[in-house]
């Protein structure tokens, strides 16, 4: 059987760093709130840079990392709900920058969820023997779509993009089992970049909203129910024992979320990785960059085994039991 061994990751964010303080200073909140609410304490926002931009450089840090050419890659994904453009595609500019001639590249829309639901496509890719190898890429400049007047909402994002590549393998490792779902019937819970149908002819149509809106009551029940559900259902599946579990990467949305999801799951925090105090949520980029500060930390050793879970708009969830 082929399995998908992850044999690089890389992440590139922004270097504008916006502290709890600096958004005080435009929107009606403070450090302590936004702390013991979240668990954030800066997040970082482009500097004139767009998506596309920091997928690149999140693309070339992963080629650094790995011994693979540009123009040996197959596939590059990249997960995105703030792309440059509607189209291209924010994978086949980053195509184009690179330099991968020979890849089919692709965007997927699952926002938070996106790396998660990115890999699963590229695993199967993987798996039925289509291709040898895939860059997946989570890659997101939330800034330009948060009303900065919206103080519940915008306090918790960030932009950023990180990544891994992998590669066809005969070993058993890499990506070993998955659960992902969607609920559409709760979709309005979160929503973004919302473009009305109009035309010419048609006088009868809303406004356009292109900002994130956020029901966070409703987001936070979402999350902390169906969460522990999902990874209980992805372990319970493949018969995998919690205490083997050696690593957990959260979608780094909320600190108080990941609290709720250790209690459910009884996996002890401090085997949940967390860097949203420095990044804030960087939606489909969120659980690439932690994995790659990580390996970067060597705080995954080669045969660790984890589980990477990601939930958000659409809503969407996703989990994985990886193997390093
Ligand atoms: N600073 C200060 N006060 C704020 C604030 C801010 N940034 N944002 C909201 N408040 C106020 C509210 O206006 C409200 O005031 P009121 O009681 O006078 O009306 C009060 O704080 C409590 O607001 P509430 O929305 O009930 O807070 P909460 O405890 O539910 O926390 C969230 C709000 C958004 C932090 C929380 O619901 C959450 O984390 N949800 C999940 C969001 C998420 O993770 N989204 C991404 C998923 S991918």
């Amino acid at each position: 059987m082929i399995f998908s061994k992850i044999t690089a990751t890389g992440a590139y964010v922004p270097d504008m760093v916006i502290t709890n303080d600096d958004m005080s200073k435009i929107v009606d909140t403070n450090d302590e709130w936004i702390t013991s609410r979240s668990g954030i304490k800066r997040r970082h926002f482009s500097n004139g840079e767009n998506t596309s931009d920091i997928a690149a450089r999140t693309a070339e840090k992963i080629i650094q990392n790995s011994g693979i050419e540009p123009l040996d890659i197959d596939i590059i994904i990249v997960a995105s709900v703030s792309s440059d453009y509607t189209t291209p595609s924010t994978a086949c500019i980053v195509q184009s920058k690179i330099g991968a001639k020979n890849a089919v590249a692709f965007d997927i829309g699952a926002a938070c969820s996106g790396f998660i639901f990115g890999l699963s496509v590229a695993d199967k890719y993987i798996k039925t023997g289509v291709y040898k190898n895939a860059i997946v890429i989570g890659a997101e400049v939330l800034s330009k779509y948060l009303d900065f007047g919206d103080r519940g909402t915008c306090v918790l994002f960030g932009d950023g993009a990180g990544g891994v590549l992998i590669e066809a393998t005969d070993e058993k490792t890499g990506i070993l089992a998955e659960e992902l779902g969607s609920d559409g019937d709760k979709g309005m819970a979160l929503t973004g970049g919302f473009s009305p149908a109009s035309n010419a002819f048609n006088k009868f149509n809303s406004n356009a909203d292109r900002n994130l809106r956020m029901d966070g009551r409703a987001i936070f029940d979402f999350a902390t129910r169906s969460v522990p559900k999902s990874v209980k259902k992805l372990l319970d599946d493949c018969n995998f024992n919690y205490e083997e579990v050696d690593f957990v990467i959260p979608h780094q949305a909320n600190k108080r979320i990941v609290e709720i999801i250790s209690r459910k799951l009884k996996i002890p925090m401090n085997k949940f990785y967390m860097n949203m105090d420095e990044y804030g949520n960087t939606s489909s980029a969120s659980i690439p960059i932690a994995l790659n500060e990580m390996v970067e930390k060597g705080i995954i050793k080669k045969g660790d085994v984890g589980v990477i879970t990601g939930f958000g708009a659409g809503l969407t969830w996703g989990s994985m039991l990886v193997k390093i």
